[in-house]
């Protein structure tokens, strides 16, 4: 078992070297270009760290964790589609740098590539890899539409919020990590237990992009802040901000979200001043707290040596102080 910064290294060697010299170039400069901004590429490293946790050497996971992290680029372009979002990774966006149509298929393209990783893994595994991605994909696709049509709805509640995140970005953390008890070769008990340690840490991931979403650092935070107040996103801030608000908090926010102003400049400054007032935003942090200490409480569970539990519970330590 090596040091995080290890397999951080391995995943950004591999991206370093990643080159897509073909034609046509408007389906694949977009890819290399989404890919070249990197990001955390935290999911590539749960893989290769879950791989060892069970006894593997981390190179075999490899390609399963390119796998997911090609995956997750794809559902950021369409994401980015969906949200209208100008921003990624301070960057501008695939469909705005291009447009629509790019977005579209060079996404399309990534969901196909990423399929190809699999494709060196014996029979057996590959047949796992290839049934749990497929699982997870879909899922993904679910909580995506469930996101979008929640904009819409002002009667969502926090279990179908919770549920949404869930299968918009928790399976997919918790996917990630079961690959690599696959590809180590794992009992079916651990494979569990490592799905839901990422399950619930993707939980506690997905609370904290919604509370950064709309107090992170405009400087640092690389995607539009307030992106969630312009688009009525329903999150976690603002369903508790509604429970926790008096009459006439509750009008405000239920108008601001009632309407998509051309300048939004006031709508995201009252929002965020009633996400505060309410306490919405403490109780946030403290549902962060609560998924990562029951990500924890599955770590306790599992019957490998302590230096490796250490080493989960510290990554899961610094998601939560995550910035971006
Ligand atoms: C953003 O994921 C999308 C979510 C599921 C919240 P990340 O925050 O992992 O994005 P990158 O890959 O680091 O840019
Ligand atoms: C994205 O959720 C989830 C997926 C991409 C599947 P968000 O829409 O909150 O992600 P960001 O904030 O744009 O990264
Ligand atoms: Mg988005
Ligand atoms: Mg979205
Ligand atoms: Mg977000």
């Amino acid at each position: 078992m090596q040091a995080i910064a290890h397999y951080q290294q391995v995943i950004s060697n591999y991206f370093d070297n990643f080159s897509l010299q073909k034609e046509p170039a408007n389906l694949y400069t977009p890819i290399q270009y989404i890919l070249s901004l990197g990001g955390k590429r935290m999911r590539p490293v749960l893989t290769l760290m879950a791989a060892e946790v069970f006894g593997a050497n981390c190179k075999e996971a490899l390609p399963a964790a390119i796998a997911v992290e090609m995956f997750h680029n794809f559902s950021l372009v369409h994401d980015d589609i969906m949200d209208d979002a100008p921003l990624r990774r301070g960057n501008v966006t695939v469909h705005e740098k291009w447009d629509v149509n790019t977005g579209i298929l060079s996404g399309d393209a990534m969901l196909i590539l990423a399929y190809q990783y699999f494709e060196g893994y014996e029979p057996q595994k590959f047949r796992a890899l290839a049934k749990l991605f497929s699982k997870t994909a879909l899922e993904v696709c679910e909580g995506q539409q469930w996101d979008v049509d929640f904009e819409e709805r002002n009667d969502v509640t926090i279990p179908q919020y919770l549920k949404m995140i869930e299968y918009k970005t928790a399976v997919l953390v918790g996917a990630a990590m079961k690959m690599g008890g696959i590809v180590a070769g794992t009992t079916e008990d651990n494979c569990g237990l490592i799905y839901d340690f990422g399950l619930n840490l993707g939980l506690a991931f997905q609370l904290q992009d919604d509370y950064l979403d709309a107090f992170g650092d405009p400087e640092t935070f690389g995607k539009q802040v307030g992106g969630d107040i312009i688009e009525n996103k329903k999150t976690y801030l603002y369903l508790k901000a509604l429970q926790q608000s008096n009459a006439y908090q509750k009008e405000r926010l239920l108008q601001w979200f009632a309407m998509q102003p051309e300048d939004p400049a006031d709508k995201i400054a009252d929002v965020k001043e009633l996400f505060k007032t309410t306490g919405a935003d403490a109780a946030t942090r403290e549902a962060i707290e609560e998924f990562t200490n029951k990500a924890f409480a599955t770590l306790a569970k599992m019957n490998i040596a302590e230096d490796k539990k250490q080493l989960l519970h510290k990554f899961g330590l610094g998601l939560m102080q995550r910035k971006v």
